[in-house]
């Protein structure tokens, strides 16, 4: 099985990943502030304690690893009064030289949406501008081929979809997301190669799980374990998967497809309820 597990005691250089043919660029914002002060999805518990410096160690694990990997990575500033401001997924949809920042659901998270807009007409982006309609970034919006998977149900706003699609000018394909869990799509349901998807069928309705058997028949179904451990939440370059530790049937069955898997520990950011894809915004190209 080609993987590399990243102990997580150790401040270990990765093993050399595999390689992908296409560069990405990526948006990524420290914890510097991390904190889990108000309670907007299951897994947050403002009662119990974070430890900043290991959110902070587990996020650098994940930038080196991402850099080690032959990609660009753009470091927003963080801000004390943002602590979510980590979860760059959320950041926006960014291809080309076009970016839709985000309408966040709830109130805790709307100030960080004009700190995202500075930051990408910062990075150079052309057409920048807020959605209409209540939508998380990418954390629901999965570029996957030549379409973006959408989420809806938790955080964006049903009528997401189609502004997306009008703003990019690209399809999009809308599926329900029906468990409080797993409240975005990228905690419900990985984009692991253009063709090649990981998902776990409970967090979606009965259309929308129809709707991706038929577009990925050959996907990787995921446990409710692997999902209750936001294990779905990935980041795939291709050719490299950098997932959470601790499941080893499904790093096995994304091994099996020729991908190579490289384990990175992000519980202290879980306390929030992210993983490595929701620190980690895509600048997709055109
Ligand atoms: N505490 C954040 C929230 O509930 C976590 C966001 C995680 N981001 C993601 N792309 N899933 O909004």
């Amino acid at each position: 099985m080609s993987s590399t597990v990243v102990d997580p005691a150790v401040d270990a250089q990765p093993a050399t990943p595999a390689s992908t043919d296409v560069a990405r660029r990526y948006v990524m914002c420290p914890p510097t502030f991390f904190a889990v002060r108000y309670r907007i999805n299951p897994w947050m518990e403002p009662d119990e304690p974070v430890d900043v410096d290991r959110a902070v160690r587990q996020w650098r694990r994940l930038r080196d690893q991402l850099v080690s990997q032959g990609h660009a990575v753009d470091v927003m500033t963080p801000d004390p009064d943002l602590p979510d401001l980590v979860f760059t997924a959320n950041g926006g949809i960014v291809v080309g030289d076009r970016a839709l920042v985000p309408r966040f659901r709830h109130a805790e998270r709307q100030d960080e949406s004009a700190v995202y807009a500075r930051a990408l007409r910062d990075l150079g982006i052309e057409h920048v501008e807020q959605a209409r309609c209540t939508n998380e970034g990418e954390g629901d919006f999965l570029l996957t081929g030549n379409r973006f998977l959408a989420g809806t149900g938790q955080r964006s706003d049903p009528d997401a979809p189609a502004e997306v699609a009008d703003f990019f000018g690209i399809d999009v394909v809308p599926l329900t997301l029906v468990d409080p869990r797993f409240y975005h799509l990228d905690t419900a349901l990985a984009r692991l190669r253009p063709d090649l998807v990981a998902y776990w069928p409970g967090a979606f309705d009965a259309p929308s799980l129809g709707v991706l058997r038929d577009l990925f028949p050959d996907a990787i179904e995921a446990t409710e374990d692997d999902a209750a451990e936001l294990a779905l939440n990935m980041v795939s370059d291709g050719a490299t998967v950098i997932m959470a530790p601790g499941r080893p049937e499904l790093c096995a069955a994304i091994a099996d497809r020729g991908l190579h898997v490289v384990e990175i520990a992000t519980d202290e950011l879980r306390k929030s309820g992210g993983g490595a894809k929701c620190c980690v915004l895509e600048h997709h190209r055109r």
